[in-house]
């Protein structure tokens, strides 16, 4: 009997707080805490009606929901997270989330029927931190979209349908993270970027990318990692890259790079140069020269026969190369290259070059004058470093203060930073 009791009582208040929870949480979803209400999967058509005020994180995705209207979430004032991928949403009316100031997190992911999103969709929105828009199908983004998220860091537009970037991120200071991969973009225009100035990470990987003004990278100061992997780039003009003075990574692999001249040579930050699958077939000896931290080169699967004398002379940090599935010729051009793997300390991989005379003492040990193996006659005169030398003839007549002088210094700064118990000069300081 006493058990009985007990028992009764038990199912009795399992039953009372069932209840409270289908209460204060919509039938279809999951609250737990009350704050936090979990509705993906459910089946909506719309928002259900019993949603408390009081919600921190939403969770919508996955269900099939078309239309937002001003009047959706306008009570849900503390709303923190807002996950609405994966729905079937075709239209945001403006001022959609214009209560939500509190939204740091905004998910609008995998709805295939977005196409066009009106200027004031995000108005509002003062403290969003993160917006992801991926996977929709967004052709034309307005000028003043994002105008209204003064706090966004992280903007993801991957996997849409945009044939240029949009000239729509001016407003956008706290960027740091934009990614447009998978998209349909050919070119990127000087302006377009400019005021990206906190941008560290920008993902243009695997668009039709074939064109790049001059100056479009040049006011991101704070860049520290730029995918530009997969697309049709053939030229790399000697000021494409100027202003990346802390990039760190540069990814330019699966492009149709021919020839690499002295583009690299204000990157004084990089680390890991990424120019695997492409058709080079030509780097020029000073290529690489004052990239000081450079620790992974990339070059695998391209059209080398050979590499320049100077191409790692002064690469003291070089710990990776990556050489393999080139058309690599082994005669006295690379004679040099037999030697300084000797004197090599990080790993190489994939120059399978057997140098037909290399075990054979006879060529090696005494060629005859003229023998086109003879790998005694003195290399080809050095260059003079070509790369340096651009650097400063690029505006003749009187100097101005250009930010060409004032990348100059940052490098002469560095150099003399870096070898501050070395007399020796520069040669371009
Ligand atoms: C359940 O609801 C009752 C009133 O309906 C309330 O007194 C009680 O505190 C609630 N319990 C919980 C755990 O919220
Ligand atoms: C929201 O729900 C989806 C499943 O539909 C899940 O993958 C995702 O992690 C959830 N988000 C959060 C923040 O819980
Ligand atoms: C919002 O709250 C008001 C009362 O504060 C209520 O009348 C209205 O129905 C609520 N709107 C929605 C969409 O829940
Ligand atoms: C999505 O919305 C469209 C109309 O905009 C409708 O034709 C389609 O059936 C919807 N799909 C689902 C899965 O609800
Ligand atoms: C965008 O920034 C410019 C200045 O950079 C400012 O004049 C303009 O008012 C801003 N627009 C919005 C909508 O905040
Ligand atoms: C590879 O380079 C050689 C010259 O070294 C050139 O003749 C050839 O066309 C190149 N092949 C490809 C596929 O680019
Ligand atoms: C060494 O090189 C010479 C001249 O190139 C060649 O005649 C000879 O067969 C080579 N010997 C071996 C063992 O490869």
């Amino acid at each position: 009997m006493f058990f009985l009791v007990i028992f009764i009582f038990n199912c009795a208040a399992k039953a009372g707080l069932s209840l409270n929870i289908s209460d204060s949480c919509p039938s279809m979803c999951k609250c737990a805490p009350e704050e936090v209400i979990h509705c993906n999967r459910a089946g909506l058509r719309a928002l259900p009606g019993e949603i408390a005020a009081s919600t921190v994180s939403l969770n919508l995705s996955n269900n099939y929901l078309r239309i937002l209207t001003t009047n959706t979430f306008r009570n849900l004032t503390f709303l923190h997270s807002l996950w609405l991928d994966g729905n079937n949403l075709t239209f945001l009316s403006p001022g959609t989330f214009h209560a939500l100031s509190k939204l740091r997190e905004l998910d609008l992911s995998r709805n295939s029927r977005l196409t066009y999103l009106h200027a004031n969709t995000f108005r509002g929105l003062l403290n969003l931190i993160s917006l992801d828009l991926s996977h929709c199908n967004i052709f034309e983004i307005h000028p003043l979209l994002f105008s209204h998220l003064p706090s966004l860091e992280r903007l993801n537009l991957a996997s849409n349908n945009m044939r240029y970037v949009p000239q729509a991120f001016s407003n956008l200071s706290s960027l740091t993270r934009l990614s447009l991969e998978s998209n349909h973009i050919e070119a990127i225009g000087r302006d377009s970027l400019k005021d990206l100035e906190s941008l560290y990470d920008l993902n243009l990987r695997k668009n039709r990318i074939w064109i790049i003004q001059n100056g479009a990278f040049t006011r991101l100061l704070r860049l520290g990692v730029l995918n530009l992997g997969h697309n049709f780039i053939a030229d790399l003009p000697n000021q494409l890259f100027n202003g990346l003075i802390q990039l760190k990574t540069m990814h330019l692999e699966a492009n149709r790079i021919t020839d690499i001249d002295c583009t690299f040579r204000l990157l004084l930050n990089l680390r890991n140069l990424y120019l695997n699958n492409n058709q080079i077939s030509s780097i020029s000896d000073s290529a690489f020269s004052y990239l000081n931290k450079l620790h992974f080169l990339h070059l695998s699967k391209n059209n080398l026969s050979s590499l320049p004398l100077r191409l790692f002379v002064e690469l003291p940090k070089l710990k990776y190369v990556f050489l393999s599935h080139n058309p690599w010729k082994c005669d006295c051009k690379m004679f040099w290259f037999l030697r300084w793997t000797a004197m090599f300390r990080g790993a190489l991989e994939g120059l399978d070059c057997s140098f037909p005379n290399r075990h054979n003492t006879t060529a090696l040990g005494g060629p005859q004058p003229g023998d086109p193996m003879d790998c005694t006659a003195p290399p080809e005169l050095e260059s003079k470093d070509k790369c340096g030398a651009a650097g400063i003839s690029v505006a003749p007549g009187p100097p101005a203060p250009t930010s060409e002088v004032f990348l100059l210094v940052a490098i002469c700064h560095t150099w003399y930073f870096a070898r501050r118990w070395d007399t020796s000069a520069h040669p371009i300081c």
